[in-house]
């Protein structure tokens, strides 16, 4: 609901500039820049935003920096750490509205080895939770389920192919399947993990194609999806399998779902090595 999306950013923008103020108990005098979101997402509230970065901007005369949400994900893996990614690096994007595989040459230089070719890990993990009687968002439903849960129903791996693309429709599918066929007789602590643990296998394998094609040195997973603890564990265990050499970058779990954070060391990155400024 766009029109929703925008009110709602309108009545909040205020309070949540002034509570991240607060929290960061800074005065706005003493902000170097405004970083804002440009894209992807829902433009009728990256405009609001931009409104608002470029007000603050010229208000408080300090420079404007553009950021792209994915690599905001991406940069949120630096995040109070003390080492950097090696190159060739690969970045996995798992999100509510991507699914994408990167190959990094350097900090700036994204390339995409894949994606999916319809719904997106975290639209499949939504669509499922409500298939099974729950609300959005559901990928913290199926965690909660799963953990009292067990690998039972056997779930189709789609694009179980050496392409680094995916495919989820299918698995969101066989959910309501199962569930309209099982009726009484599901068990939904079992589905929830059954489909937990087949989207770790196959975000896997794709995951290890891509090593293989790039050989890389350094692996960032970044987007909401990596906020499940099963996941973040099971990926990494199987890439410390693959070469032990490999270094893994996951942001916190606080910083892995949407956050400003992420958009603010990504800026920090644009303005400190790129100098990439708008109004410079
Ligand atoms: O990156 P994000 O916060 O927003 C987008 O850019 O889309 O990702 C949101 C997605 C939603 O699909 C949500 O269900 C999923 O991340 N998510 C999780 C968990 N927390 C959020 N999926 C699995 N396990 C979680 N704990
Ligand atoms: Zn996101």
């Amino acid at each position: 609901m766009p029109s929703l999306a925008a009110k709602l950013h309108i009545k909040n923008i205020q309070k949540v500039l002034s509570a991240a103020l607060s929290e960061a108990s800074i005065l706005p005098e003493k902000i170097n820049y405004i970083a804002y979101t440009e894209e992807p997402g829902l433009i009728i509230c990256l405009q609001i935003g931009k409104i608002v970065a470029e007000t603050l901007s010229l208000y408080l005369n300090k420079p404007l920096i553009t950021c792209n949400h994915l690599e905001g994900h991406i940069y949120a893996s630096l995040i109070n750490k003390e080492t950097e990614w090696k190159f060739p690096a690969l970045a996995l994007i798992i999100s509510g509205g991507h699914t994408q595989i990167y190959q990094l040459n350097n900090r700036l230089d994204f390339t995409l080895l894949g994606e999916t070719l319809d719904d997106a890990i975290g639209e499949c993990l939504d669509k499922s939770a409500i298939l099974l009687g729950y609300n959005y968002p559901g990928g913290p439903i199926i965690e909660k389920l799963a953990s009292a849960g067990k690998n039972t129903y056997q779930l189709p791996l789609p694009k179980n192919d050496e392409s680094l693309d995916f495919s989820f429709s299918g698995l969101k599918s066989e959910v309501g399947r199962i569930v309209k066929k099982e009726s009484k007789k599901l068990d939904i602590n079992n589905l929830a993990c059954s489909l937990q643990f087949t989207l770790a296998k196959l975000l896997t394998k794709k995951l290890k194609n891509a090593w293989l094609k790039s050989q890389a040195k350094t692996i960032i997973i970044g987007g909401g999806v990596i906020a499940n603890q099963f996941l973040r564990n099971y990926l990494t265990k199987n890439i410390q399998k693959w070469d032990r050499k490999i270094k893994v970058f996951i942001p916190e779990i606080k910083y892995s779902t949407d956050n400003a954070a992420m958009i603010g060391i990504l800026a920090y990155y644009k303005k400190t090595y790129f100098k990439i400024l708008m109004n410079d």
